[in-house]
C-alpha cells in the first residue's frame, strides 16, 4: 500500500523536479522526522521489518539485517535519527573531505529512468571534516554507522596535500564511526584523479598505516577495472592487515553497452558517473574475482532492486550489502521488501541464517 502511493502518486510528482531539489527536500523531511519520538515511531510503524535469520556479526560488529545505505545519500551525516527507523541495518554517511566541499556545479544529478540509473557528477559536495565531526561528537547511533572519508575536490592539492587530506578526514571521523570506508574511487573529481591508482593507494595506505585503528577500515573501490588491475588493487590493501575489507562497487564510469547513446549521456553531463543497474553487472564480476583473491570481508553495492539481487551479492562473497539507487526510484519501502525477499531466499535453499549462506559463498 505505501509503496502503491510511493510509486504512483509521490514518485510522479518527485520526477517532475530537479532531483537534487527533491533530494534536499528529503533530507529536510528526514531530518525533521528523525527529531521527534512522534516521526520516529510513525516511520517505523510504516517501513520497519526484521527477522531473526537476518541478524550477523560482521567484523566484530552486529546488525540487525545485512542491507545497508550506500554513501552519496546523507552525506553531511543528517539522516543517523531517522535512518534506523525505515529498516536499514547500517548505514554509510558522507563522503566526508578534509576541507568543505562546495562540489562540481548544478545541475549534477540526472535522472535515466530507462537505465534504472542516475548519473551522477556531485564533485564530493559536502560540509567536511571539521565541522561535522564537531556535530555529531556526542551523537548516539541506533545500528552501525559508517562514515565514507575522501579527498578534498581541490585539484589545487598535490599527491602529498591530498594524502593529508584524507588523513585530516579519517582522524576526524574514525572514532565516531562503527566502521570507517576510505573513497578512494569517486570518479566525479574536478582532476579526475583517484587514488586507486596503485602508486597513490600504496602511498595513501601506508600513510593512514601509522594512524590508530579503533574500528574496521574498508576501501570502497570502483569495478571499471581489467582483472590485472583489480589484483593489483587487493594486493596492495592485503599487505595491510589492519584494512578490514572491500566496498564493491562505486558507481560506474564507463557509457559502453547501455540503452541510452553516449552522446544523449554526454549531453546531460560528460564527466558523470552512472549508479543502479548499470552497475550491477560489473560490480558482481568484480566481486566475486575480489572474493577469491582475498580473505578480506566484502560489501556489495550496485544495482540491487530486489532480494535477489541482494542474495547474488551474498553469493558473490558479500557480508554485507549497499544501496542507492533503488531507495530513489522505489521509495523507503524497498529496504523492507529486500530484506523480506532475502529471508525466503534463504529459507528456499535449506539455511536458518544469512551468515550460513555467506560461509558458503566464501569457502
Ligand atoms: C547521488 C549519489 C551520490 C553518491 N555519492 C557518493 C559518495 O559521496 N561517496 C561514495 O563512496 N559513493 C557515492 N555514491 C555511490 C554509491 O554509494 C554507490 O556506490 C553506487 O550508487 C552504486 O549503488 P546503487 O546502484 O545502489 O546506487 C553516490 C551515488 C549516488 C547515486
Amino acid at each position: 500500500m505505501i509503496e502503491q502511493i510511493y510509486k504512483n502518486v509521490l514518485k510522479p510528482v518527485f520526477f517532475k523536479f530537479d532531483p537534487e531539489n527533491v533530494h534536499d527536500r528529503m533530507m529536510r523531511t528526514g531530518k525533521a522526522l528523525g527529531n521527534t519520538g512522534f516521526g520516529r515511531a510513525l516511520t517505523r510503524a510504516m517501513f520497519y521489518y526484521e527477522h531473526p535469520s537476518l541478524r550477523n556479526n560482521v567484523a566484530g560488529i552486529d546488525f540487525k539485517n545485512p542491507v545497508g545505505l550506500a554513501a552519496g545519500f546523507d552525506k553531511n551525516a543528517q539522516l543517523y535519527k531517522i535512518l534506523p527507523e525505515i529498516g536499514f541495518g547500517h548505514a554509510e554517511l558522507g563522503s566526508i573531505t578534509g576541507a568543505p566541499c562546495l562540489g562540481n556545479p548544478r545541475p549534477r544529478l540526472f535522472r535515466l529512468p530507462q537505465e534504472k540509473s542516475i548519473l551522477v557528477n556531485y564533485g564530493l559536495y559536502n560540509q567536511g571534516a571539521d565541522v561535522i565531526s564537531h556535530r555529531l561528537a556526542s551523537a548516539r547511533f541506533k545500528i552501525p554507522i559508517g562514515f565514507s572519508v575522501a579527498k578534498t575536490n581541490d585539484p589545487s592539492l598535490g599527491l602529498e596535500e591530498g594524502i593529508q587530506d584524507y588523513r585530516k578526514a579519517f582522524l576526524r571521523m574514525h572514532h565516531l564511526g562503527a566502521y570507517t570506508t576510505i573513497n578512494v574511487s569517486c570518479p566525479n573529481t574536478s582532476d579526475g584523479i583517484t587514488y586507486q591508482d596503485p602508486n597513490k593507494l600504496d602511498l595513501l595506505l601506508k600513510a593512514i598505516a601509522k594512524e590508530k585503528h579503533l574500528k574496521p577500515v574498508f576501501l570502497k573501490i570502483k569495478s571499471d577495472f581489467t582483472q590485472a588491475e583489480l589484483g593489483e588493487v587487493v594486493d596492495i590493501a592485503d599487505k595491510h592487515p589492519w584494512v578490514t575489507g572491500f566496498i564493491i562497487s562505486n558507481l560506474r564510469t564507463n557509457r559502453v553497452g547501455m540503452n541510452t547513446s553516449k552522446e544523449q549521456l554526454d549531453a546531460l553531463s560528460p564527466k558523470g558517473a552512472l549508479s543502479g543497474l548499470p552497475v550491477q553487472a560489473q560490480s558482481n564480476n568484480a566481486l566475486s574475482f575480489v572474493s577469491k583473491r582475498t580473505d578480506k570481508i566484502l560489501m556489495g553495492c550496485g544495482g540491487i532492486f530486489t532480494g535477489k539481487d541482494a542474495y547474488e551479492k551474498l553469493k558473490n562473497g558479500a557480508s554485507l550489502v549497499q544501496l542507492v539507487t533503488s531507495m530513489i526510484y522505489e521509495g523507503p519501502t524497498v529496504i523492507s521488501k529486500i530484506n523480506r525477499e532475502l529471508v525466503n531466499l534463504i529459507q528456499a535453499d535449506g539455511f536458518a541464517r544469512i551468515s550460513e549462506v555467506i560461509a558458503e559463498a566464501r569457502s
